[in-house]
């Protein structure tokens, strides 16, 4: 445990406590009330703190003058960042995520990869650190020969051009030729061959492919408002040429051995089922590289090249040991110099409602393309049953934001170290922890501004409502570090979320438009709306989610 100063959750244990006394008293074999009061008896008296109390069995709750908090507030409202700081110390960060495959379609760990990557992208970014993204894709290995074949014998039938909008039925049929025709089958390892030795045609072919594949996700990326683009796509074949060369390095360590024909890396940090060290196979006995191979020299890579001081990867929990045993081995080969931080910033699966894997009702896999589609025309009924007056190209605007913030706010709201259940009902909620709830919020506060006929102004903090609301809004940059630090979207969305909670309460007790306000409270209660509606725009910005002034 550390000494912490922490925002107090309780209104009535003041702004800010701190354990310090707690932990000291081990060290100094005192009672920590004893400590805590010794602590405060030598706090000078300040002008931004109204009291000192010791709760409980030694915590120290700060009271901070209101005056101070109303001062902090008006600074937070005429900065750009909302009080939110820029790092100290920026780093170097390169953030891995989304990493669909080729000639497939992405599917929904590929949809968590990619909206939980985002999120944690636009926050790194904001908050100051230089964040390249990579798009893993895979773009390489042996079933290429075999799609290289059928995309040939497809354009022998179908003439070039012809338009794959269905990567699951090309794989499927790929793989039928290659198992029911011997001859596609022998074409189809002819084609590994020289593919692999960079024959021009096969590379052609392979280009193709992957431009299909990528032109089509690059569509989903765009209205999904994710900020991935073509320039970021750093596939497994990027490593391709360094894969020879890491693996005899790693012989040369006496880090990898041979086995059988094969080049593996025992490691005793991992056991086996029977308990012994882990095999990792790192070259087959065919000369075939494997998954782990390219992502040891895609870290070495990441920090030779870009001098990486964080490599984050989304990718789902199912993959936790590969990324344990690539960074072990990658650290062991010294790859990596000490300081430098690997997170595997893992994600449970998508459910259905019933608790099973997301699916469609036949069982296939959901294509990320049906599924927003479904979500706008969902968001359009929605419309219409609350009466909706909106028309034309707004009303477009106004379902895609909705649509696409929902299915994003659904899967950032939840801890991603969890399984998720995807219900539609709950996702579009006006009520609730939901992206629909903090857009209406939003849009609520807006309506203010169109009526008012005053300007906000100075803040006073007079009641226990405000007092609140500006304690969470003051709250802000800490939600955001923690959110950055941790890479857990669902900080930030659960602070948006309490954050519109205390507004709705401090609207409906303090009056702002109503007859009877003086002027100087209801200029100052418009600047706390003004301030919550920035915050409420600025959160969910950093989470890809857009906000509108009507709904
Ligand atoms: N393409 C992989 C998949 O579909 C994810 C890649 C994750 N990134 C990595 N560097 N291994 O599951």
């Amino acid at each position: 445990m550390k000494i912490r100063i922490d925002r107090a959750k309780d209104r009535t244990h003041g702004d800010f406590a701190t354990n310090a006394a707690l932990i000291l008293s081990k060290p100094l074999h005192r009672k920590p009330s004893d400590i805590a009061a010794a602590i405060v008896s030598r706090i000078p008296s300040s002008e931004r703190i109204s009291k000192i109390e010791i709760a409980g069995p030694g915590f120290i709750n700060f009271f901070v003058n209101q005056n101070e908090v109303a001062e902090q507030l008006e600074k937070m409202a005429s900065d750009p960042r909302l009080g939110v700081p820029l790092k100290k110390e920026p780093q170097t960060v390169v953030v891995d995520y989304s990493a669909p495959n080729v000639a497939k379609e992405m599917a929904v760990h590929h949809l968590r990869s990619t909206v939980i990557g985002d999120a944690i992208v636009r926050v790194l970014e904001f908050e100051g650190d230089k964040v390249i993204r990579a798009n893993h894709i895979g773009d390489w290995g042996t079933q290429f020969g075999m799609l290289i074949a059928y995309l040939e014998k497809k354009e022998n039938e179908l003439g070039t051009g012809m338009d794959l909008s269905d990567f699951e039925a090309f794989y499927r049929e790929a793989k039928a030729c290659y198992d029911d025709d011997p001859a596609f089958a022998e074409k189809a390892r002819h084609y590994v061959v020289l593919l692999q030795s960079g024959d021009e045609y096969c590379r052609k072919m392979w280009s193709k492919l992957v431009k299909m594949t990528m032109d089509q996700n690059q569509n989903l990326y765009d209205r999904l408002d994710i900020t991935l683009k073509p320039k970021d796509i750093m596939g497994e074949s990027l490593y391709n040429d360094m894969l020879p060369g890491v693996v005899d390095d790693l012989i040369k360590k006496g880090i990898a051995v041979e086995d059988q024909g094969a080049i593996v890396v025992y490691l005793p940090e991992f056991k086996n089922k029977d308990g012994e060290p882990l095999g990792n196979i790192i070259r087959k006995k065919d000369g075939g590289y494997l998954y782990n191979t390219t992502d040891i020299a895609c870290i070495k890579y990441r920090v030779e090249h870009f001098h990486a001081q964080r490599i984050l990867y989304f990718s789902d929990s199912r993959q936790h040991q590969h990324h344990e045993v690539v960074w072990e081995i990658a650290k062991k080969a010294g790859y990596v110099p000490d300081g430098v931080s690997y997170e595997h910033c893992q994600f449970g699966m998508m459910l259905g409602k019933d608790g099973r894997p997301f699916k469609t009702r036949d069982g296939g896999t959901v294509k990320l393309r049906d599924l927003l589609d479904e979500a706008e025309s969902r968001v359009s009924a929605l419309l219409d049953a609350r009466g909706s007056t909106l028309k034309g190209e707004e009303r477009k605007q106004v379902i895609h934001n909705i649509a696409i913030g929902a299915v994003k706010y659904a899967d950032l709201s939840k801890n991603r170290n969890t399984d998720y259940i995807f219900d539609w009902d709950q996702m579009l909620s006006f009520d609730g922890n939901t992206a629909p709830y903090l857009q209406y919020a939003y849009s609520r506060i807006r309506a203010i501004f169109r009526k008012a006929e005053i300007k906000p102004g100075n803040i006073i903090i007079s009641n226990d409502a405000e007092q609140e609301l500006a304690a969470k809004l003051l709250g802000f940059g800490e939600a955001v570090r923690q959110t950055g630090d941790k890479c857990l979207p669902n900080i930030l969305c659960t602070y948006l979320y309490e954050l519109a909670g205390l507004y709705m309460h401090f609207y409906e007790t303090c009056p702002v438009l109503k007859d009877g306000v003086d002027e100087k409270t209801r200029r100052s209660r418009l600047a706390l709306c003004a301030l919550t509606a920035d915050v409420l725009k600025q959160g969910l910005k950093l989470l890809g989610i857009n906000v509108m002034e009507q709904m």
